[in-house]
C-alpha cells in the first residue's frame, strides 16, 4: 500500500480520509496517533493488525468538542470539573460508556469504560473537526516501541501499512496524555497534567500507590517503550561499557534531556533521544543506556514511568 504523505496545510485531506475509513497518523501535542473512525470494526481492527497490538488493550476516542465527548461518556459533577481545567489538552479520562453510543466494542475491549480526549493541538482539532466522528487513536508505534514525536518516526515503523501521515513538525510536550479515572481521582498513567496540578480539583491517588485497584489498564502494566537495549536508571557514574543518556550540567553525556534541568524539556526530547541514542549504541557495539537521576516532581514522574518501562525485563 502506497502511504499518502500530506503537509500541515491538508488538514481536510486528513480529516476527509478518516471520514472515509481509512488509517492517518496525525501530530497530537503529545504524540503522534494513528487514527481511524471509532465507530468502524472494520477500519479499527485493522489499526489492532498493523501495530501488532493485543485486543485486550483498548484504546482512547478523540473528540473535537466537549459535545461529542458528552455523546460517548457520562460525565459526573467532578468529571465535568476536570474537564473545565484541562480540556481540551493533554488529558484522557476514563469514564462509563454510554450504552447508546456507536464506538465499537473492539475500541473498549468490551469494558464498560470508556478512554476520551480532546486534544489541544490546532492540526488534531481540524482534522477531527473534518473527520466530525469520534476518533480512536493510539500512539502512532508499532506495539511495545517508543511513541513517536515526528512524522518521520511514524514513516519509520508505519510506512506502507497505513493509508496517510499528516506531518505537522514536532509534538510538544512529547510524552503521552496523563490518563486519569474520576472519584477519587487516580493517575492512571502520568503525564504533563501532573498529579500538583490535579491535586487543585480533589485529592489524588497514583496507580501503583493503590494495590486494591480493581481497574484494568493492560498496556500500562509491562514492559513497554522498549529501545534494543539494555537500560539502567538512576546513574551518576556510566561504567565504561554504558552509554549516558543525561540530564542536568554534567560532562560525560552522549546526549542530554536537558542541560539546564528542564523537565518540560526533557519529556519533549525524551523519546526522540531515546531512539538516537539506542541506534548510537548498536552501532558502536554497545549494550546499556545508562540515565541520569530525573527528579520525582511534575513531568518528571511521567518522564521517571516511561524509562522505568524501557529499563523493564524484556521477558
Ligand atoms: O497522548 C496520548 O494519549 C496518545 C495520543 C495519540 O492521544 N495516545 C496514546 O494511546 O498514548 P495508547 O493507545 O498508546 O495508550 C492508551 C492507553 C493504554 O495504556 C490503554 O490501556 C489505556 O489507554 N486505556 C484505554 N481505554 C481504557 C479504559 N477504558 N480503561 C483503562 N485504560 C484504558
Ligand atoms: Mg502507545
Amino acid at each position: 500500500m502506497l502511504t499518502k504523505y500530506l503537509k500541515k496545510s491538508e488538514t481536510v485531506t486528513a480529516g476527509n480520509l478518516l471520514k472515509d475509513g481509512k488509517l492517518v497518523a496525525f501530530p497530537t501535542e503529545t504524540v503522534y496517533g494513528l487514527g481511524a473512525r471509532a465507530d468502524s470494526n472494520i477500519a479499527i481492527k485493522r489499526i489492532f493488525d498493523v501495530k501488532g497490538r493485543p485486543t485486550f488493550n483498548p484504546l482512547i476516542v478523540h473528540v473535537a468538542s466537549i459535545d461529542m465527548a458528552k455523546d460517548i461518556a457520562i460525565f459526573d459533577d467532578q468529571s465535568n470539573q476536570l474537564l473545565k481545567a484541562f480540556w481540551p489538552g493533554p488529558i484522557t479520562f476514563v469514564l462509563p460508556l454510554k450504552r447508546n453510543s456507536r464506538i465499537s466494542k473492539l475500541v473498549t475491549a468490551d469494558l464498560s469504560t470508556v478512554a476520551i480526549r480532546f486534544p489541544s493541538s490546532i492540526i488534531a482539532q481540524r482534522i477531527l473537526l473534518t473527520a466530525n466522528t469520534p476518533i480512536a487513536a493510539p500512539s502512532a508505534n508499532l506495539s511495545g516501541k517508543i511513541s513517536p514525536t515526528s512524522a518521520n518516526q511514524v514513516f519509520d515503523s508505519l510506512n506502507g501499512k497505513i493509508d496517510a501521515i499528516l506531518d505537522g513538525g514536532v509534538s510538544q510536550v512529547g510524552v503521552e496524555s496523563t490518563i486519569i479515572s474520576t472519584n477519587p481521582i487516580r493517575i492512571l498513567r502520568p503525564g504533563s497534567i501532573t498529579r500538583e496540578k490535579l491535586e487543585s480539583i480533589g485529592d489524588v491517588t497514583l496507580l501503583n500507590e493503590d494495590r486494591d485497584s480493581t481497574i484494568t489498564a493492560p498496556g500500562q502494566l509491562k514492559s513497554h517503550y522498549a529501545p534494543i537495549s539494555n537500560v539502567r536508571l538512576n546513574v551518576d557514574y556510566p561504567s565504561s561499557h554504558e552509554i549516558l543518556l543525561g540530564f542536568g550540567n554534567i560532562q560525560n553525556a552522549a546526549l542530554n534531556l536537558s542541560p539546564s534541568a528542564d523537565l518540560s524539556e526533557a519529556a519533549s526530547n525524551l523519546f526522540r533521544m531515546l531512539s538516537e541514542i539506542d541506534q548510537i549504541a548498536i552501532k558502536n557495539g554497545i549494550q546499556t543506556i545508562a540515565i541520569s537521576p530525573i527528579p520525582q516532581k511534575g513531568i518528571g514522574d511521567a518522564i521517571n514511568d516511561r524509562i522505568e518501562r524501557a529499563a523493564a525485563d524484556k521477558a
